[in-house]
């Protein structure tokens, strides 16, 4: 893919996250609608939709041949990552966004041929942007961040995850979430996945493991932990699908080879 190509859609993509987040931040002054899909956790707000159709009717309006991946579905059925396909979480964090007005965030991952080339996160009542260009690097609001610590271990590490590990679960059961919670330096839950990719791009958290999330959740922050040293992959080590959902580890590559092995190894329970 052409350099002019890459930078032309990362100027784009950048403008239309700063309008959205302005759009957003506009919005919610207002009372707005709030329905539930799956069950009552799982919320979706008239602008998060408004949000993903000012995206769509952006890159359509100059890239008619272009796909979009988007949370609510408002864009394509994709059916390949071929040809340049745009993931977009329009408010990734929407129960942050509903009970707390803050800590959400606008995720796009732009992908060529399957190979992501462009992520960008928008903090936006932070007004911060995090963006990655494929062999370029990591930025927050301009500056180029260092690379992680690749010496950073497991029991030093400030982990991130979610409400899984209370739960009993599927992929991993409580006693093994227990040990992991007993082994790390502390853990965090921040609500929004693309934050916690940010984050730890930006180095103020270590690893970030989750077992369900989806392409649109991930792509973008993908992308930015790569361009810092860092690795996703899912639990059991394979490559992530941006076609489906996954389970996630993400960190540098001492820790997250340290969590496959923890995770393959039977519980001492
Ligand atoms: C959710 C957030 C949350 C994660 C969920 C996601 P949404 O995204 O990223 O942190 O735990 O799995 O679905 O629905 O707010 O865009
Ligand atoms: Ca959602
Ligand atoms: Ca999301
Ligand atoms: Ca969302």
């Amino acid at each position: 893919m052409a350099q002019s190509h890459v930078d032309e859609y990362l100027e784009k993509a950048k403008e239309w996250i700063l309008n959205a987040g302005k759009q957003i931040k506009q919005d919610m002054k207002e009372p707005y609608e709030v329905e539930t899909k799956k069950d009552a956790t799982d919320l979706v707000t008239e602008i998060d939709k408004k949000t993903e159709q000012y995206f769509i009717d952006q890159i359509f309006s100059v890239y008619p041949d272009h796909k979009v991946l988007g949370e609510e579905g408002m864009g394509d059925e994709v059916h390949s990552l071929d040809g340049v396909v745009w993931i977009i979480d329009p408010i990734d964090g929407t129960m942050n966004f509903v009970h707390q007005q803050r800590f959400f965030a606008i995720s796009i991952g732009i992908y060529i041929d399957g190979i992501g080339e462009i992520g960008l996160i928008y903090d936006v009542m932070d007004d911060t942007l995090y963006e990655a260009v494929r062999g370029r690097g990591s930025y927050k609001n301009g500056e180029r961040l260092p690379n992680i610590d690749p010496h950073k271990r497991l029991d030093d590490a400030l982990v991130g995850i979610n409400n899984f590990w209370a739960i009993p679960n599927r992929r991993l059961n409580e006693k093994k979430i227990h040990e992991l919670v007993r082994k790390v330096k502390g853990t965090r839950s921040y609500g929004s996945a693309a934050l916690e990719f940010a984050f730890i791009a930006e180095g103020i958290i270590d690893a970030y493991i989750t077992m369900r999330l989806q392409p649109w959740d991930i792509a973008a922050g993908k992308i930015l932990v790569e361009e810092v040293g860092g690795i996703t992959t899912r639990v059991d080590g394979s490559e992530l699908d941006m076609m489906t959902g996954n389970t996630v580890i993400c960190s540098n590559r001492s820790i997250h080879q340290s969590l496959l092995t923890f995770i393959q190894q039977k519980d001492n329970g």
